[in-house]
């Protein structure tokens, strides 16, 4: 089928230019070339304020949702970013499409800072990076037809010039995500949560992307339909020469799909690896926790698993706990450092761990060698921290959760 995107197709990727030939500083710390580079995150944070007050909105405090994060995406590549409810994927996501704009840092976009940009120049930018949503039916208007819905986007952004070229392109787009013509006069409710997933990649694909942000794809779905449509995300980036984030909570819906996967919790990144190096080798306490929790085909190797039961729920971002944000949960927490500092997001001097896997954590080789063992964790009260002395009757909600 004739791409509808403009996009360099996959087989033509930009030069590769190996790392030790670029300026220093041009080089992204996953190892990428600056020009191989589509998305570049740089130290982001982005603090919601806590506001109480019925006359006048005090600030009281704020919900530490993204704290310091710094991640590459690559052209063409698809980066999984996985994390329980809350540690801050669709808060970042948005940050990436300025919709919310960072606290701190600079997200670059194909080499230009979004937040340089306004206006028309935005709204142009934006065209090039698409979101595709966990539930559908809550982002597609359901008295608009899909014929509306794909026409929109197409029309603002003159892609669909006069009637010919515009049903041309609904013909492709349908055709491309695996829905018959007749769908276009239909409406939303008329359809699966499938094929409606399938109308909002359609939506997101009709004004050629570079980026698709997809947040949750396939939480919503049934199994058997989960697999088709993280097919149908697959087939569609070779055919498109398409970028993708893909946020999930779950390591199983992100394994199959990634290039690399950025496990975070409570507002930053924990690690970040290839996703064979961080499926071989896990080296973050709470990757391992997660990876424990997935079930293996085999059963002599399912019952050799190594299973860590994580104590306690997540603590609240608006409270986040000192040193290492995953300490009080930590079964190989240590007296030293892991109260105190908090941890970097670094490369490992171990044989066989590719500069490519990051972690953050002080122990992570003394953990992986065995010379540190796991231990029973105590439930921790978390001190009141970043509300300081403020009176509790002011305190707000802990997050957006917790107030509704
Ligand atoms: N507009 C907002 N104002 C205040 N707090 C917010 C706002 N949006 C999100 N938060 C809070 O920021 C934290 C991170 O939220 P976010 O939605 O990014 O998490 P998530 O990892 O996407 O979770 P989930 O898996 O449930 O979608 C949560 O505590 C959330 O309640
Ligand atoms: S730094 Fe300490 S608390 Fe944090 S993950 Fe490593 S061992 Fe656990
Ligand atoms: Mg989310």
């Amino acid at each position: 089928m004739t791409a509808v995107t403009g996009n360099p197709a996959p087989d033509d990727p930009a030069p590769d230019v190996a790392a030790g030939d670029v300026a220093a500083g041009d080089v992204a710390p996953g190892g990428a070339a600056a020009g191989d580079v589509l998305v570049d995150v740089r130290g982001v944070k982005v603090h919601f304020p806590i506001k109480r007050g019925v006359i006048f909105d005090k600030t009281v405090g704020y919900v530490y949702a993204v704290d310091g994060v710094d991640l590459q995406i690559r052209r063409g590549e698809t980066y999984g970013l996985v994390g329980e409810s809350g540690c801050g994927k669709s808060t970042l996501g948005r940050a990436i499409l300025n919709l919310e704009p960072p606290t701190d840092g600079s997200v670059e976009f194909d080499g230009v800072d979004i937040a340089s940009l306004h206006g028309e120049e935005l709204r142009r930018k934006r065209q090039d990076i698409q979101m595709v949503f966990q539930d559908p039916m809550g982002s597609l208007d359901p008295r608009q037809s899909v014929e509306s819905l794909l026409i929109e986007g197409m029309r603002a952004h003159g892609l669909a010039k006069d009637e010919k070229q515009a049903a041309k392109r609904l013909r492709q787009l349908l055709d491309a995500v695996g829905l018959p013509a007749a769908a276009l006069k239909k409406y939303p409710h008329e359809f699966s949560g499938g094929q409606r997933q399938r109308i909002g990649i359609a939506r997101a694909l009709s004004v050629e992307p570079k980026l698709i942000v997809a947040d949750e794809p396939v939480s919503a779905l049934d199994v058997s339909v989960q697999a088709q449509v993280i097919n149908l995300l697959e087939q569609l980036q070779d055919e498109f020469g398409l970028t993708y984030l893909v946020v999930a909570h779950d390591l199983a819906v992100v394994r199959h799909i990634s290039d690399r996967i950025g496990v975070m919790y409570l507002g930053a990144l924990a690690e970040e690896a290839e996703a064979d190096d961080l499926y071989a080798q896990p080296l973050h306490p709470y990757t391992r926790a997660l990876m424990s929790a997935v079930p293996v085909p085999d059963p002599v190797v399912e019952d050799r698993r190594e299973r860590i039961i994580l104590t306690g729920d997540l603590p609240s971002p608006a409270n986040p706990p000192t040193g290492c944000r995953f300490h009080t949960r930590c079964p190989w927490r240590q007296e030293t450092r892991c109260d105190t500092e908090r941890p970097a997001l670094r490369t490992v001097s171990m044989a066989g761990v590719p500069d490519s896997h990051r972690v953050a954590c002080h122990w992570a080789e003394q953990i992986a060698s065995g010379e540190l063992r796991p231990h029973e964790v105590l439930p921790t009260v978390t001190e009141q921290g970043s509300l300081g002395d403020v009176d509790e009757d002011l305190m707000g909600p802990a997050s957006v959760t917790e107030a509704m």
